[in-house]
């Protein structure tokens, strides 16, 4: 018999029908110490009956895992209490728009010490330590935009950038929260039409913008998904300086998607170097077609599992030119970078591909990757710096949530991020499957204190 199930409702992506808790699970190899704090990754995940019409559209559910001092002492998966969740509608019956109504399923952070659960049609909602909802934060009735699912802290001032994206004017608007989780900047950012914009770059004195040709239409609004590849759109990059908020210089370029970037720097010329996971325009319609809402099936699945390639961009603003170029043909998605040099030269990338961990050297060309096998799939890997002095900028693990396609235990590996391809340092088993889903978060104990 075959299965019509949609993509988002089907093998690795298959929602959890509820809630458990799982003590002193089972670890092999050695967990290390200095790994003491909480794992926690959102996802989309329906309410059992209800399947949601796009995979984008579930309700967020994060999963965390509790490591402390070699052990891992818990497993526990929550659905973030969102007014969505008990049924109500951001649009209102007069058009008006409640943002503090959404899913919350895309990534999950913490700033000043509080747990945001993320999706980039709402306002972020905060969680507890332990994963329960306390409720949708608009910084003190501060912020009246979305928040993007990717903001991007600096790793030298503390402070927590990002923007706001919708389908009716303002387009764009830029935000700043301080250290101390204030916000304390917002500025409207002029753009020509409703762009989906997933996510964008920092460096030590830009915003990096994507206005992308995937754009916002009523006549799909029906289908389920309103967002669809519009190349008459074009394509820019554009650069504000963070000194200057709302002040931006478009570059135009070659019409592609991008979900997630991998990083950006200013170079020694004072160039801005973007890299990020790339679609290029039929690869951006298959994903985008893979995943729409009546999607099944092995074009479906291959849209999941990645059509994007890493990419550079560098940006002069003393010429107001553009080069583009290739970095890998390796299909990932999902690149991250360590922590502590978002916005800064780096030399090390982190992806998912097909059943595998990928690491980049993008100074040095080459690819490494840690192979799961054809029956599981890789999260996102989230890289966790050593504590070692000094360390060098791959010191430190990946941390990712293994699922198996067949939907049985799925497992937290620790990968040595020096050594991708080896052996994981190692596997914690978390007694039921975790559906692949998006973004997640290590989260130190005295990020928390
Ligand atoms: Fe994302």
């Amino acid at each position: 018999m075959t299965t019509s199930a949609p993509i988002h409702m089907a093998g690795h992506l298959a929602p959890v029908p509820d809630e458990i808790d799982a003590v002193d699970l089972p670890v092999d190899g050695a967990l290390p110490p200095e790994l003491t704090g909480r794992y926690l990754r959102n996802g989309p995940n329906p309410l059992p009956g209800e399947p949601s019409p796009h995979w984008f559209l579930g309700h967020g559910m994060v999963h965390g895992i509790r490591l402390r001092e070699g052990r891992a002492e818990w497993y526990r998966n929550r659905w973030v209490r969102t007014k969505t969740l008990q049924g109500a509608s951001m649009i209102g019956p007069d058009g008006t728009v409640d943002r503090s109504v959404g899913v919350a399923n895309t990534h999950v952070i913490a700033h000043a010490g509080r747990i945001m659960a993320l999706v980039e049609s709402s306002f972020p909602h905060v969680l507890t330590p332990e994963l329960a909802t306390v409720g949708p934060c608009d910084f003190d009735g501060r912020l009246t935009t979305a928040m993007t699912a990717h903001p991007k802290t600096d790793p030298v001032t503390g402070e927590l950038h990002f923007f706001g994206y919708g389908f009716a004017p303002p387009f764009l608007t830029y935000h700043r929260l301080s250290a101390a989780g204030e916000l304390v900047t917002s500025a409207e950012i002029a753009v020509p039409g409703p762009t989906m914009m997933h996510d964008f770059a920092i460096t030590d004195r830009h915003a990096v913008f994507l206005d992308l040709p995937m754009t916002f239409s009523l006549q799909r609004l029906s289908q389920g998904m309103p967002y669809g590849w519009d190349e008459a759109y074009g394509a820019r990059i554009g650069l504000m300086p963070l000194a200057r908020p709302g002040e931006v210089t478009w570059f135009d370029v070659d019409p592609a998607y991008v979900f997630h970037v991998g990083n950006a720097s200013t170079d020694a010329a004072g160039r801005v170097v973007l890299d990020a996971a790339r679609y290029a325009p039929a690869d951006a319609v298959a994903m985008w077609e893979g995943l729409g809402p009546s999607a099944a099936g092995p074009a479906a699945a291959a849209a999941t599992s990645g059509l994007a390639r890493m990419y550079r961009w560098v940006l002069d603003p003393a010429s107001g030119t553009v080069t583009e170029t290739p970095l890998s043909d390796r299909p990932v998605e999902f690149p991250t970078v360590d922590d502590e040099r978002v916005g800064r030269d780096a030399r090390y990338r982190y992806a998912v591909g097909t059943s595998a961990v990928v690491k980049f050297d993008v100074d040095g060309g080459a690819v490494t990757e840690h192979a799961l096998g054809p029956d599981t799939v890789a999260g996102e890997a989230v890289f966790v710096p050593s504590t070692a002095p000094d360390r060098a900028e791959d010191d430190g693990w990946l941390l990712t949530i293994t699922t198996r396609r067949d939907g049985s235990a799925s497992q937290l590996l620790v990968l040595d991020a020096t050594d991708v391809a080896g052996a994981p340092v190692a596997a914690v088993t978390l007694r039921r499957g975790v559906p692949a889903g998006f973004h997640g978060s290590w989260i130190p104990d005295q990020e928390l204190s």
